[in-house]
């Protein structure tokens, strides 16, 4: 963040508002209809009522993860009769809503366009009481969804919050090494990540011939072979993952209570520090699907036997700050033939 982006009194009574109104959205499934509709209301006073409608439809879907499907993106284009990065710019105040920064009280919003035609929000996530390093920026988060449906490539980055930091350039680095996603900022011109980010430390540094798109799958097996559809889940997203420098794939799988399954890969980054672990890539839908942490009711680490690195220390840190008591499973895998 810049200097002139620094919290005035007006901006962060601004944002408790939107936080107490993420509160309200976090809880969705939990409030009457019209308090739904009231929240989206507050949040898009512009759209209009059809719109609105569309959007609750998709956020209430017990499917839904953080993804806005191309045909839904194409009603809200055609309804609010505007562009692909107009409707971005305007859906920020939804996908800021979403953010958890326990730490900061800093609410970030992204929305991401994908290659299919999907939007994906991205919110900030703080882990409490843990180091700071283990937050997840908003443009990850948008970044780490789009990575998880196997875009073939990201388009363009909507943002409020401020300028994308310098982690957050670097991470789009290696989702878009040409520097081609283009990036809006609320009453901005748009630019590129290129010109945000000249003389790049790209996946090249190290010896790698292209960035994180379009995912590539590996082949692991289980060394135990015994799985069920939860260590399945975390093994395709291990498959999933993307690990070029320490050669090293994991993946999570995230289960709740009323058991739905989320994914989240291991997604590297060249400059090592802005890599994302495979649970906070997991966090991302959770938090999507509207569920308090305490829903977790369990969580499977895969990763390869012998690695240069595991996740394990990570991915249990995390899980105790989150649900304290709660220990991961850890399945071990091996590459296949
Ligand atoms: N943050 C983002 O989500 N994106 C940025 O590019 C700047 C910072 C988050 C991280 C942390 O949760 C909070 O904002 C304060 O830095
Ligand atoms: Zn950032």
């Amino acid at each position: 963040m810049s200097a002139d982006n620094g919290i005035s009194r007006r901006r962060a009574l601004t944002r408790l508002g939107t936080s107490a109104l993420g509160l309200a959205f976090m809880n969705f499934s939990l409030l009457a209809y019209d308090t739904k509709k009231d929240a989206l209301r507050r949040l898009l006073p512009k759209f209009s009522e059809q719109s609105r409608t569309l959007l609750s439809q998709v956020l209430d879907d017990p499917k839904f993860d953080g993804r806005i499907s191309p045909g839904a993106v194409e009603s809200l284009v055609k309804n609010e009769d505007t562009t692909i990065d107009g409707l971005m710019l305007s859906l920020l105040p939804l996908a800021q809503s979403y953010a958890r920064p326990p730490i900061s009280n800093f609410f970030v919003g992204v929305v991401v366009h994908g290659a299919s035609g999907s939007l994906y929000l991205g919110y900030n996530i703080e882990i409490p009481g843990q180091c700071l390093g283990f937050a997840v920026h908003a443009e990850q988060s948008a970044l780490s969804n789009a990575y998880m449906h196997s875009e073939q490539s990201v388009t363009s980055l909507a943002v409020v919050g401020g300028a994308p930091c310098g982690h957050c350039r670097q991470f789009m680095e290696e989702i878009s090494p040409a520097g081609e996603i283009k990036l809006l900022i609320p009453n901005q011109p748009p630019t590129s990540l290129a010109s945000i980010l000249p003389s790049a430390f790209g996946p090249a540094a190290l010896g790698a011939s292209h960035g994180a798109l379009p995912v590539e799958k590996k082949n692991l097996v289980l060394t135990s072979g015994a799985s069920d559809p939860f260590i399945g889940a975390a093994l395709d997203a291990a498959c999933r993952s993307y690990a070029p420098y320490s050669k090293s794939p994991a993946g999570v799988a995230i289960r709740t209570i009323s058991g739905r399954i989320f994914q989240g890969c291991y997604i590297e980054n060249v400059a090592f520090n802005p890599s994302l672990s495979p649970l906070q890539t997991a966090l991302v839908p959770f938090i999507a699907a509207g569920e308090p942490y305490s829903a977790i009711s369990a969580i499977t680490l895969v990763e390869v036997e012998g690695s240069k690195i595991s996740q394990r220390s990570v991915t249990e840190t995390v899980l105790a700050a989150l649900v304290p008591q709660l220990k991961p499973v850890v399945v071990q895998a091996r590459f296949g033939s």
